[in-house]
């Protein structure tokens, strides 16, 4: 899917194929340094390979029931979506979402256009009903952002995050059904 961004450059949205391995490791080892608010420390994303990122590519693009949809702008992987399955089947209704855009190309719309293109994937999906997520409780920004697609809040659980600087924070499930 095209886009174009509020300064005129042209945004893809699209599934990833294997040879993105490189810039989704790129794109994850600048989002770990820019950002307190992945899970992955800079560390655990030097340990990534590009090898490791094929295989991770390749465990979307073999099941139906997950999804990983690339934002690219001027041939540079900058973000991405990716709703994951647990492989259960008495959690087939349900797949967390996961979301991360890259600080130089954000707050321009890449996330709310990622977002609305998980949720049509979603919402055509055969089995899931429910979407569900788990964000920093002080990410003003991703909260407002699934707040703005009719996530709510559902659960929180308190100092469920430790920052390298020792300081707690809560962990914040949200969801949003995606089926009457
Ligand atoms: C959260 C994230 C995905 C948003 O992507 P983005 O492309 O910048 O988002 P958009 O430009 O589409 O929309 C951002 C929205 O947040 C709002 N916003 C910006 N800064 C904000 C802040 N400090 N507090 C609250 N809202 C804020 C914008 O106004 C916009 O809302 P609007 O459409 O109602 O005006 C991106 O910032 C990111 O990846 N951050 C780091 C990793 C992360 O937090 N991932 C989510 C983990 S759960």
């Amino acid at each position: 899917m095209r886009h174009f961004l509020p300064n005129g450059e042209e945004l893809i949205i699209r599934p990833p194929v294997i040879t993105d391995a490189i810039g989704l490791l790129r794109n994850f080892q600048r989002m770990t340094q820019e950002t307190d608010y992945l899970l992955f420390t800079p560390g655990e994303a030097l340990e990534m390979t590009e090898r490791s990122e094929e295989d991770y590519i390749r465990t979307y693009l073999d099941n139906p029931n997950q999804l990983m949809l690339v934002a690219i702008v001027n041939d540079t992987l900058v973000g991405s979506v990716t709703v994951n399955h647990s492989g259960y089947q008495k959690k087939a209704h349900i797949a967390e979402m996961g979301i991360a855009v890259e600080r130089a190309w954000g707050s321009l719309g890449i996330g709310r256009r990622l977002m609305t293109a998980m949720l049509r994937w979603a919402e055509q999906h055969e089995k899931i009903q429910l979407i569900h997520l788990q964000v920093f409780g002080n990410n003003d920004k991703a909260m407002h952002l699934y707040r703005n697609f009719g996530f709510l809040e559902c659960g929180r659980l308190p100092n469920g995050i430790q920052q390298k600087d020792g300081q707690y924070i809560d962990l914040v499930t949200m969801y949003r059904r995606v089926k009457p």
